[in-house]
């Protein structure tokens, strides 16, 4: 029988032999080129089938320089669980944007299990699709979105700045345990539909320590996101941390168990929203806590919108179906940039159950600010100001 000490130094052996055994895939050494020019597409597609067909841990490295990437598919399932991307570069995407084409994403992940990315930088040259979409012309492809991660699990993101997409940055989608921190969005404040961190049909996504400025949501939160724990964000310029849009479709998976913690919002056009289209729906939103945000000079800081309806196609005249109940708004301190600092505006046929406002302070131009309520039902403890106007 082997005592303790020799199991000790055993499984310690086991443990670095095991790590001795990883294998690393230098992109450069498939051919990658750092020059920001030739196509690496290729490159990175043949280390990514070699880190996958592997049944040992692996580590993709992408050193320092500019890799130019078309649009490319991480395709898993993979043989290990453990795939690593190392990147101290950056990865640009073409400059013509009719490039890619009209695939939705730029960088996909599909059927993950495992796989991490530490660092790096993606530059999707967005600007030129923005302006032309912004000229009005209807030749304009809709974009791709930068990162796509679908129906995948177990995945961590830290330390990886995302430029510029020409859509939204970050689709999580159809995943179970998602784990983004440190994470940096950048995008002009008036790019159109570059929303920074999507979430939806995803069971237990954290983002954690991130900064993000763009040109939509910073976080936008779709139907069936469930568990989802969001917490130091920074955000500004964007459109907020939304819950929304919802309810668009009829048969729609709810948004259940939602914390935003620790936020800050600077000259936004919203702090925390809600939002749903006014049309029926079997959609719903429970058990959201927003605790300790601060907001600075935002134009919606608390808002709830049930009466969305975009060019008042499909919707006019109709109400809301998406239930919404067990809301909390703990710690919500700052100024508003305008005066309804606190907006309830809920469904006629489904009022809005158990808003609850703890410590809220929102002032607008050194004065008290307005609140503004309809259908909405709750309760209140400590300051609130603007005064509540729950029934
Ligand atoms: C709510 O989600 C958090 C993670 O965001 C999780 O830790 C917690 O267990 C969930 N609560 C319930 C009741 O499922
Ligand atoms: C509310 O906020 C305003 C401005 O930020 C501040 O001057 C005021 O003291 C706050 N009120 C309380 C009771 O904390």
């Amino acid at each position: 029988m082997a005592n303790p000490t020799t199991i000790f130094f055993l499984t310690l052996f086991l443990v670095y032999f095991h790590k001795s055994l990883a294998v690393s895939y230098n992109i450069l050494n498939f051919g990658a080129n750092p020059d920001g020019t030739t196509d690496s597409t290729n490159s990175l597609s043949k280390a990514w089938s070699s880190a996958c067909a592997s049944t040992k841990p692996s580590t993709i490295y992408v050193p320092q320089g500019r890799f130019l990437l078309n649009n490319i598919h991480f395709k898993g399932p993979c043989k290990n669980k453990a795939i690593t991307f190392r990147i101290d570069g950056t990865l640009v995407a073409p400059a013509d944007y009719n490039a890619m084409g009209k695939t939705r994403n730029w960088i996909l992940f599909e059927g993950a299990d495992g796989v991490s990315i530490h660092g790096g930088t993606l530059d999707a040259n967005g600007a030129a699709l923005w302006a032309c979409k912004k000229s009005g012309s209807n030749s304009c492809p809709s974009g791709a979105t930068t990162l796509g991660i679908s129906n995948s699990k177990n995945v961590a993101i830290s330390g990886l700045r995302s430029l510029n997409s020409q859509m939204f940055h970050i689709v999580i989608n159809g995943c179970q345990n998602v784990k983004l921190q440190g994470v940096e969005v950048l995008a002009s404040g008036n790019s159109p539909n570059t929303d920074g961190i999507h979430v939806q049909l995803s069971l237990g996504v954290t983002i954690l320590n991130s900064k993000i400025s763009t040109g939509d949501d910073c976080v936008s939160i779709g139907p069936g996101a469930t568990n989802l724990w969001i917490e130091n964000v920074v955000c500004g310029p964007g459109h907020g941390i939304s819950i929304g849009s919802l309810g668009k479709d009829f048969e729609e998976a709810g948004v259940q168990n939602v914390t935003v913690k620790t936020v800050r919002f600077k000259n936004t056009q919203n702090g925390l929203r809600i939002k749903t289209w006014g049309r029926p729906s079997k959609g719903f939103v429970r058990g959201v806590l927003f605790h300790h945000a601060i907001m600075t000079n935002v134009e919606n800081p608390i808002v709830i919108d049930q009466n969305y309806c975009p060019n008042n196609k499909n919707c006019p005249g109709q109400v809301s179906g998406v239930r919404i109940s067990d809301v909390t708004y703990q710690d919500i301190q700052g100024t508003s940039a305008t005066q309804v600092a606190v907006k309830f505006d809920c469904s006629k046929m489904n009022p809005c159950q158990g808003i609850r406002l703890e410590n809220v302070n929102l002032s607008y131009k050194n004065r008290p600010s307005q609140s503004s309520c309809s259908n909405a039902a709750g309760t209140t403890a400590g300051l609130i100001e603007p005064s509540s106007c729950l029934y």
